[in-house]
């Protein structure tokens, strides 16, 4: 299959690359730092493709098709991934941010999606997969704060998405990390169990794209053991 990535450079949608170029997939990855992309890259198969893109612009959807169009990249499989994290200091409040940085992670964590989502959606056809990437804070009372606001937000839209898209035989899917191991996540040893590694989101995400055309997870969460830790 051709898999978009939005948001593939780093983390768990790098992880998640790995998998699929390990089945055989194509790849096409997104993210807004060329560098890292091109990092990425090196480790997987010569014919992966890249493009920096800040989703958040409201042009990033017209330059995606056109750049899948001049590449040749028919999509079957879309992975929505990018996200914006709250600011360190407020992070775990619905009192304490102000409204624009509500809006601006909305803006991120939900309108993004929706825009691309939106324009991909004719390309795809029956059996085509999308998987957005939600969070546990998405799905609990989780001292998530405005972060927590948008991940509810973004799991109300992928119902309505998976509901409607089922006309289409197009399926959606909805995973949700607990505290995982990234750049900006590390844990303080390697015996430390409070976060999750990233290949086991990428594994879960990648075996998504195993499973036959009639079937769809229609929502995952994948939490350490010891839970959430935040
Ligand atoms: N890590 C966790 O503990 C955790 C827990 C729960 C849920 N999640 C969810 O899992 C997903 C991945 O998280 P992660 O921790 O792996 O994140 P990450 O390491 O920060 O990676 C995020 C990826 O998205 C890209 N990205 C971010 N903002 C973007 C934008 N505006 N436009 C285009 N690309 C953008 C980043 O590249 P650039 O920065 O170069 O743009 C990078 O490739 C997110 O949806 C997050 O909410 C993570």
């Amino acid at each position: 299959m051709n898999i978009l990535i939005i948001g593939g450079s780093r983390g768990i949608g790098k992880a998640t690359a790995l998998e699929l170029a390990k089945a055989g997939h194509r790849l096409l990855l997104t993210g807004r730092n060329k560098d890292k992309l091109e990092e990425a890259a090196k480790e997987l198969p010569p014919d992966t493709l890249i493009l920096p893109l800040d989703v958040t612009s409201e042009e990033s959807a017209d330059r995606l098709l056109l750049f899948m169009e001049q590449q040749g990249f028919d999509v079957d499989g879309l992975i929505m991934n990018a996200a914006r994290f709250p600011k360190a200091e407020t992070k775990t409040s619905v009192i304490k941010p102000n409204a624009s940085e509500l809006s601006e992670i909305l803006e991120a964590n939900v309108v993004a999606n929706y825009r691309i989502i939106q324009r991909l959606l004719p390309k795809l056809k029956a059996g085509d997969k999308i998987v957005i990437i939600g969070s546990t804070s998405g799905i609990r009372q989780d001292k998530g704060g405005v972060y927590g606001v948008s991940k509810w937000a973004l799991r109300s839209y992928a119902y309505n998405l998976r509901a409607e898209c089922k006309d289409y035989g197009i399926s959606v899917s909805l995973v949700h990390p607990g505290a995982t191991s990234t750049e900006t996540r590390q844990k303080k040893s390697a015996e430390d169990v409070s976060l999750l590694e990233t290949s086991d989101l990428g594994i879960m995400i990648a075996t998504i794209f195993r499973l036959s055309k009639q079937a769809v997870v229609e929502e995952l969460s994948i939490r350490p053991i010891v839970g959430d830790t935040y």
